[in-house]
């Protein structure tokens, strides 16, 4: 019963965490019978997964910047009509490939946002391709890392690392933050709730306080998604209809993979 009502309450949004700790909780619960027991294995074992457990749900925590508290008692994600735009139009705008490739044509400094949708997609190897072509036409790349894109922590690291892409290049957001505003695009493929400005202008918005990547200060934003629809946490993105922001509709990596034919056409 404990354990069913701690957890009903919790928003989607929130269940990786909670996982996490319930992982740990399990971690600990060995622990302590390996001492009830006498059993060595099970106390070393136990401890492990507890504090592991433990160090991981820490991480997420910080990277959305909540509490523990706040996590298992504000329910973030139940409920989703507390949306950024608060009811305003967006004017949004999308991009065809030969149009993007272009733009990208005319950029010298690019900064990739991966998100969860690229692991979805798995877009990752195409991605790269993409870094690549950009590279060989004398152009600065970089990646953007968010600590929450994807489902858990390293998500990106993983999945760029899964594709060759040089660890020199992924950059914290602490580090690429102030890199937007000398950036000619930022290319966001599949990512949401982490480029989200709401996290700092809207205070009512479930995700004000977690710290963002500053897409919106980058010469021009280019979102490669399926849809309008709301990422992780349930709520409208207003950087859709942003001013410098173009929409590139479908499949991550089928998108990709038609912008990288068509930076070569232009090579
Ligand atoms: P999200 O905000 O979840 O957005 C992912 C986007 O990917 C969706 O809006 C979806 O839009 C798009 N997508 C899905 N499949 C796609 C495909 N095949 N091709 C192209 N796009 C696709 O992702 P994020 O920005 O990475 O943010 C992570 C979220 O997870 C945050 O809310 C974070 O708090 C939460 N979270 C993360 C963690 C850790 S530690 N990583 C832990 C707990 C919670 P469409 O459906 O329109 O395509």
């Amino acid at each position: 019963i404990l354990g069913v009502g701690l957890t009903i309450p919790i928003g989607g949004a929130d269940m990786p965490v909670v996982i996490s700790l319930l992982n740990s909780y399990s971690g600990i619960a060995a622990a302590a019978t390996g001492f009830l027991i006498g059993n060595n294995a099970l106390i070393i074992s136990g401890s492990l997964v507890g504090a592991s457990g433990l160090i991981l749900t820490n991480i997420m925590c910080k990277g959305m910047n909540r509490s523990l508290a706040n996590v298992i008692f504000g329910a973030v994600g139940a409920e989703s009509d507390s949306g950024s735009t608060d009811g305003k139009e967006m004017n949004i705008k999308s991009y065809s490939t030969t149009e993007a490739a272009m733009i990208l044509d005319a950029a010298e400094k690019i900064i990739i946002v991966p998100g969860y949708g690229l692991a979805v997609a798995q877009a990752q190897h195409v991605a790269r391709e993409v870094a690549e072509s950009l590279e060989a036409m004398g152009k600065t790349v970089l990646y953007a890392i968010h600590p929450v894109a994807g489902r858990m922590p390293g998500h990106m690291n993983v999945l760029l690392a899964e594709a060759n892409v040089s660890y020199d290049v992924l950059k914290d957001l602490d580090e690429i933050n102030p890199e937007f505003e000398d950036c000619d695009v930022a290319l966001i493929l599949g990512a949401n709730d982490v480029v989200n400005p709401a996290a700092k202008s809207n205070p009512g918005s479930p995700i004000y306080g977690m710290p963002v990547l500053n897409v919106q200060e980058a010469g021009r934003t280019i979102v490669f998604k399926r849809s309008l629809k709301p990422g992780f946490a349930g709520i409208e993105n207003e950087l859709f209809g942003a001013e410098q922001n173009q929409m590139f509709f479908g499949d991550a990596k089928k998108s990709l993979q038609d912008l990288v034919r068509a930076l070569k056409e232009n090579e």
